[in-house]
């Protein structure tokens, strides 16, 4: 079978880092002995100021005619480009893992959990207007929506088969019916996952506990800006934004992701860590051996994950990790371990 993978390669650090992920692929390629068919498309910044459209129809129809996209980070029209894709293509899971790393400072030890977020709706619907001196924006939450992504964050907790524990997290003291609806759809949902544990906490007392006590968290079930805001918490607690990865994901289709953005104090620079949008290839090919029950593609992601750890563990990293390297060395010893492995 022939894997068609589309790479949005992004503004900022985007081409950099799309680059060490492109000749991962190659090296993949190579070593496993696999067809990937790769595109590289167009969307943000600069297709904009190209083009005039962050997001044009073209590439649009590129990422639908591939099985899964890979995208490196867009810069000021993020709204326009991956807010956009996620509904459009109903990616109604947005799935952001933090676990410890090796040799990497951190804030939480044994930290092993993951945010499940409804990708969709809440206040990044884009419904606002002003009148006169007064915005409003529209909170939208749906009871399918929240029963999906109940349904994903339960599957998942069972899956993980770690603490077997979904903890739901909201702000219904004041939010009353949106958050409200989201509650007592997640409440409905565990139900049937009797052996899951299931609780809920208000989001302001979620922020104190992931720091004061991350490793008491399993899976993290939330609304879409609480889930934004959190994940980046999430990725700073286990070693900063330079490692976090993501999936965008839906029934059909997924868009992965580093959780970063186009950081464009750095860009140009080789100070780009390439380690989250790698770490988010390495989700990718999980979604894509569970898909299509390619057991290979589970070893891939593995060996991802071990070159990964070898980086880490001899500091061959760039600066925002206490390492000395450039992005470019970071991908030739990359590079050079996955073949070895
Ligand atoms: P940012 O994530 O780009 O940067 C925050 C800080 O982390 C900066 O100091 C940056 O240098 C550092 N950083 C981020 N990624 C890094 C990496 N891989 N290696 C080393 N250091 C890294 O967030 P910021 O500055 O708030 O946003 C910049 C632009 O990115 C904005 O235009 C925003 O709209 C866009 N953005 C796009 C996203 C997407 O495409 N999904 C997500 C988040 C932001
Ligand atoms: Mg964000």
């Amino acid at each position: 079978m022939v894997y068609n993978i589309s790479i949005i390669t992004g503004d900022g650090i985007g081409p950099e880092i799309s680059d060490v992920c492109l000749n991962v692929l190659y090296a993949i390629r190579d070593k496993f002995n696999i067809k990937l068919n790769i595109t590289l498309v167009k969307a943000g910044d600069n297709c904009y100021a190209q083009y005039g459209n962050a997001l044009p129809e073209e590439t649009i129809k590129k990422i639908q005619s591939s099985d899964v996209c890979i995208k490196a980070p867009v810069g000021q029209t993020a709204a326009s480009v991956i807010v956009k894709l996620r509904q459009l293509l109903s990616l109604y899971a947005n799935v952001r893992p933090a676990v410890n790393l090796p040799n990497v400072d951190s804030i939480g030890k044994n930290v092993d959990l993951v945010i499940v977020r409804e990708n969709t709706e809440d206040l990044y619907k884009g419904y606002e207007f002003t009148a006169d001196d007064v915005a409003v924006a529209m909170r939208v939450i749906s009871k399918k929506a929240c029963y999906k992504i109940s349904e994903y964050a339960f599957q998942l907790a069972e899956l993980r088969n770690k603490k077997r524990q979904v903890v739901a997290i909201h702000k219904n003291n004041v939010l009353k019916e949106t958050c409200g609806l989201f509650l007592k759809t997640a409440n409905q949902v565990s139900k049937n996952y009797s052996n899951i544990k299931f609780s809920d906490m208000l989001v302001d007392t979620a922020a104190m506990n992931l720091i004061r006590e991350p490793e008491k968290f399993d899976v993290i079930l939330t609304t879409n800006m609480f889930g934004d805001i959190l994940s980046d918490e999430i990725a700073q607690i286990v070693g900063g934004l330079g490692l976090a990865p993501s999936g965008n994901i839906g029934d059909d289709f997924a868009i992965f992701e580093p959780v970063h953005g186009s950081a464009p104090d750095i860009a140009g620079k080789g100070l780009a860590n390439p380690i989250a949008i790698i770490l988010s290839t390495k989700m990718m090919f999980e979604w894509l051996s569970i898909k299509y029950k390619d057991s290979n593609l589970l070893e891939i992601s593995n060996n991802i994950n071990n070159s990964v750890n070898f980086l880490l563990a001899n500091k061959y990293t760039t600066p925002d990790i206490g390492g000395t390297l450039t992005t470019s060395l970071v991908q030739k010893k990359l590079v050079d371990s996955l073949l070895r492995a």
